[in-house]
C-alpha cells in the first residue's frame, strides 16, 4: 500500500469516535458458534471492535491493520496484541497461528483466502464479510458471485450469504 493510502486510513480512523466492543457481524445472534476461547486473529481490524470483544470472550487476540492510528484504539486492551503490519504483503510471519478464530471484515484480499485457511486451527472457525457486487455494481473492492464459496468451501460452511452489495462465509475447519 502506498504511504498516501496509509495515511488516508489514519485520517479515517482519527475522524471516528469510539465503537465498539461489536461482534463480528456474521456473528451476530449466532455468537454460539465460537469455539470456547484460544487464539484469534483481526485481519485488517481497524480500531478493533471486533478484537475487544473477542479478547473479552477470553481469545488471545491479534490485531492487525496498517493504520497505527485504527491500532492505536487497542493501546492497552488486555488480550490484544497489535500488529502494525501492510497485508499487501500476505498475512504476517508474526501471526503463523494456528488460530481458533480468522475474522475479516470489511478488507478483501483473495491473494489472502489461502493464508486464512492455512492459518485456522482444525476445528478453527472463519468469518468472512465483503463487499459483493451481487444487488450492487461491480468494482475492484467487491467479490463477484461466488467468490467466497468458491475459496472457503473445502471448510464445513455452517452459512453463506450474498446479496445487497456484501458477501459472508462462516465456515469451520474440518
Ligand atoms: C473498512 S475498514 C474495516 C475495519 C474492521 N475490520 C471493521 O470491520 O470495522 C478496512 C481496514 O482495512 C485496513 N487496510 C486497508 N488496506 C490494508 C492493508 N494493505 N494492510 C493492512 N490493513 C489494511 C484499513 O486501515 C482499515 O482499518
Amino acid at each position: 500500500m502506498s504511504s498516501e493510502d496509509a495515511r488516508r486510513w489514519d485520517a479515517r480512523h482519527a475522524d471516528v469516535d469510539h465503537v465498539g466492543p461489536l461482534p463480528p457481524d456474521a456473528l451476530r445472534g449466532r455468537s454460539e458458534l465460537l469455539p470456547a476461547g484460544g487464539r484469534a486473529l483481526d485481519v485488517a481490524c481497524g480500531r478493533g471492535a471486533v478484537s475487544v470483544w473477542l479478547a473479552q470472550r477470553g481469545f488471545a487476540v491479534d490485531a492487525v491493520d496498517v493504520s497505527a492510528v485504527g491500532l492505536a484504539a487497542l493501546d492497552g486492551v488486555p488480550g490484544v496484541r497489535r500488529v502494525h503490519h501492510d497485508l499487501d504483503r500476505g498475512l504476517p510471519d508474526a501471526c503463523a497461528g494456528p488460530y481458533d478464530v480468522v475474522v475479516c471484515q470489511r478488507f478483501r484480499d483473495p491473494s489472502l483466502y489461502s493464508a486464512f485457511v492455512e492459518r485456522l486451527a482444525v476445528g478453527g472457525l472463519l468469518v468472512v464479510t465483503v463487499l459483493s457486487e451481487v444487488d450492487d455494481e461491480p468494482g475492484p473492492f467487491r467479490a463477484g458471485p461466488g467468490e467466497l464459496l468458491a475459496a472457503f468451501g473445502g471448510l464445513d460452511v455452517l452459512t453463506a450469504q450474498e446479496g445487497n452489495g456484501e458477501a459472508t462465509v462462516v465456515a469451520r475447519r474440518p
